[in-house]
This record gives C-alpha cells, structure tokens and sequence, in this order.
C-alpha cells in the first residue's frame, strides 16, 4: 500500500514540511478535548535533560501533547524565545539533532551560536571541557550537547550554570530522541497513552540492536517501560548474547515486562507491531555497524498494519523501498523531533507567557 491513502487521512500540518513519503498520523489526537498542563510541565523549567530516568509517563505525555499542539498551531508570530540564545555544541557529526534542535529555535524566532565541530573550539589546543562550560555561562540561555564521550557532559557540568540539553553521550543515552520516537509512537496509536488500555490493543515491540552500548535503543527502552501498560511483549533482536547489560537487564525484570532476547528477526517479525531499528553502534571512537541478518525492506514478513522506527543516519539495514509504505513512521519520528524540542525549549526557558493563549490552552 502506498503512502497517498494515508496522507489524506490526516490534517495538513502548519508549514506541510511533510512531503516525503510514509505515514503521517494527525498530532491533534493528542491533544483533542484536553488542554495542556502547565502544572506538569513547569516541571522542566530551568531544568537539564541528561537521561530518560528523569521522566515519567505523565511528563512524557504532557510533552508530546504540548508538541502535538506545536505541530498544528502557527506560533512563530508570537516569538516565543525572542531574546534567547541557545548554544548547540556539536563535538560529534550530526544530520538530524543538531539542525532539528536549531530548526527548532528559529522556527521560535530565538538566536543560535553553533559549534558543528569540536575541532573549531579550544579543544584543538586542548582546552578542557570544564573550561568549555564556563565559557557557555556568558554566551548563552541553554546549551545543546553530543558528544563522543559518554562522561562529557559530567566534565561540561562542573562549571556550568545553564541548563543543558544531552543530544548524545557516546554510548550513554539521547533521551530527545527517545521522546520524538514516542511522539511518533503515540500520534500513530494514541490509546498507548492509557493506563487500561485493552490486552488486544497492546502492542508487541521489537526492538533491533544493543541497548547496553548504543544510546538511542538504550533511550528508547528506558522511556518504552514508562509505557509499559500498552506493550504486550518486547522482543530485543541482537547479535550479542547480553546486548542489554546488569543495569538494563535488571530494569526490565523489575517491569515484570514480558521479554525475549533473539538472534534473529525472522523469529518475530511476523508479530510485531512495531519494530524499532538503529544502524550504528557507536563504541569508543568508532561506529561498528550491525550484520546483514538485521535488515528490513519491503518484501520482509511484516504484519499489514507494522510501523517501522529508526533514528537514522541509516546505513543498508533499512531498504529505501519501504519509504512509500505504510510501514514507514520514521520520516514522521524525525520530523516530529523539531516539535518536542520546541516544547523543551519553551518549558525549559519558562516561556509560556509568550504563547498565543487561544491556540494553545494551559491548564495551571
Ligand atoms: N537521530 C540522530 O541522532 O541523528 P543524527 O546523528 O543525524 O543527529
């Protein structure tokens, strides 16, 4: 089935970025009859975001509805983030999270300094990353980070007074990209958000890679327990043994969640509802990318109605023959990520008072 059946099932969105292809579910079901609240998110106000562990279910939910309500509301006129700067500080590549993130910020009418490498700060001459965060005190109102280090951003923080976003540790997390996975996730299927949600509409979760070493699928399996009321089964599909590690391993037993480990997708593909793939691991200093059996396309065993996740950049795992099927929710995970990372910046930055109150009602 190809993609125009399902893009005219759903509202254009504002500024209709949306024009590649695959399945564009409409974000006003999120928010549909409920306004948002402000109560919850003032919870982020002033606020660093290093880890999925600092959410609930309740702060994720009031993040996606308030992006839900970004995505379908004109707001650049009312310039949320006049007057702020934000850093992005980028000492590792990125396509998506270093230009969503500043897409983010200009769409909010806010100012961007951008470091899109390591090598054009003082880190060339072997300045240290403490003396870095000192420095982004004076320069800015929030700091954006990826690094190739998973302790960066504990070296960063010694001297720093702003609040800062983690948009990649090494092997450690992404916990943004793990809330625009979800939005994704939610605006597909938003009866995941109840908590007595039917056993027939649970869904079964497979999940492709390392969550011990590789920061997105960690992120994503940390937030998916905080959903765990609507996913019937998680299934990890690795190449490694213990691709999940003690500490992963243990959350998951204490979820009482029900989950497999396999070495190969075909023993479950057929039942999953959603599948959730990554290309790289990035380990140390370097990306080691996964073996062939981990690869998807379109004539693969998936179920009708399967939604296929991945954080990109993608390597040869995800055929480009799946962009034009309904199977294919990530070009809407990635564009939605500009949303989410709006609705951070305006909580984080307490800039609700700058929001056109008709269009985006707040609950206190
Ligand atoms: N999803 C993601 O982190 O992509 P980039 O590496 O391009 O930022």
């Amino acid at each position: 089935m190809v993609t125009e059946k399902f893009k005219s099932k759903g509202k254009a969105p504002k500024e209709n970025p949306l024009t590649s292809e695959g399945l564009y579910p409409n974000p006003e079901s999120l928010y549909a009859q409920d306004s948002i609240n402000l109560g919850i998110l003032n919870r982020l106000v002033g606020q660093s975001i290093l880890s999925v562990d600092q959410f609930d279910k309740e702060l994720v939910l009031e993040i996606c509805k308030f992006a839900a309500l970004l995505e379908s509301t004109e707001i650049a006129s009312s310039h949320p983030l006049d007057g702020k700067i934000i850093i992005t500080a980028f000492f590792e590549a990125s396509t998506r999270t270093r230009l969503s993130f500043e897409s983010a910020v200009l769409r909010l009418d806010g100012k961007i300094i951008s470091i899109p490498t390591g090598k054009v700060t003082g880190v060339a001459k072997g300045e240290s990353l403490s003396d870095i965060g000192e420095m982004f005190n004076a320069y800015g109102d929030l700091v954006v980070v990826r690094h190739t280090q998973t302790d960066s951003l504990d070296e960063i923080m010694q001297n720093l007074r702003l609040p800062l976003i983690n948009a990649g540790n090494g092997s450690g997390e992404h916990p943004t990209q793990a809330l625009a996975d979800w939005f994704a996730i939610l605006k597909w299927k938003p009866k995941l958000k109840m908590d007595n949600i039917r056993d027939d509409d649970k869904i079964h979760l497979g999940i492709l890679g390392t969550p011990g070493s590789m920061r997105a699928v960690n992120s994503f399996l940390r937030m998916s327990l905080l959903f765990k009321s609507g996913i019937r089964k998680i299934s990890i599909i690795s190449e490694l043994a213990d691709p999940l590690g003690p500490e992963l391993e243990t959350m998951l037993q204490e979820s009482t969640m029900e989950f497999t480990i396999t070495n190969d997708i075909n023993d479950v593909l057929s039942d999953l509802d959603v599948v959730y793939m990554n290309s790289i691991a990035f380990l140390g200093d370097s990306y080691k990318t996964l073996d062939s059996r981990f690869k998807l396309n379109a004539q693969s065993n998936l179920k009708d109605d399967a939604v296929v996740l991945h954080p990109l950049a993608r390597l040869d795992e995800l055929d480009p023959n799946l962009d034009g099927t309904n199977h294919n929710l990530y070009f809407t995970q990635a564009h939605g990520a500009v949303f989410v990372r709006q609705a951070l910046f305006i909580s984080i930055l307490n800039r609700f008072d700058r929001l056109p109150s008709k269009s985006i009602p707040l609950k206190t």
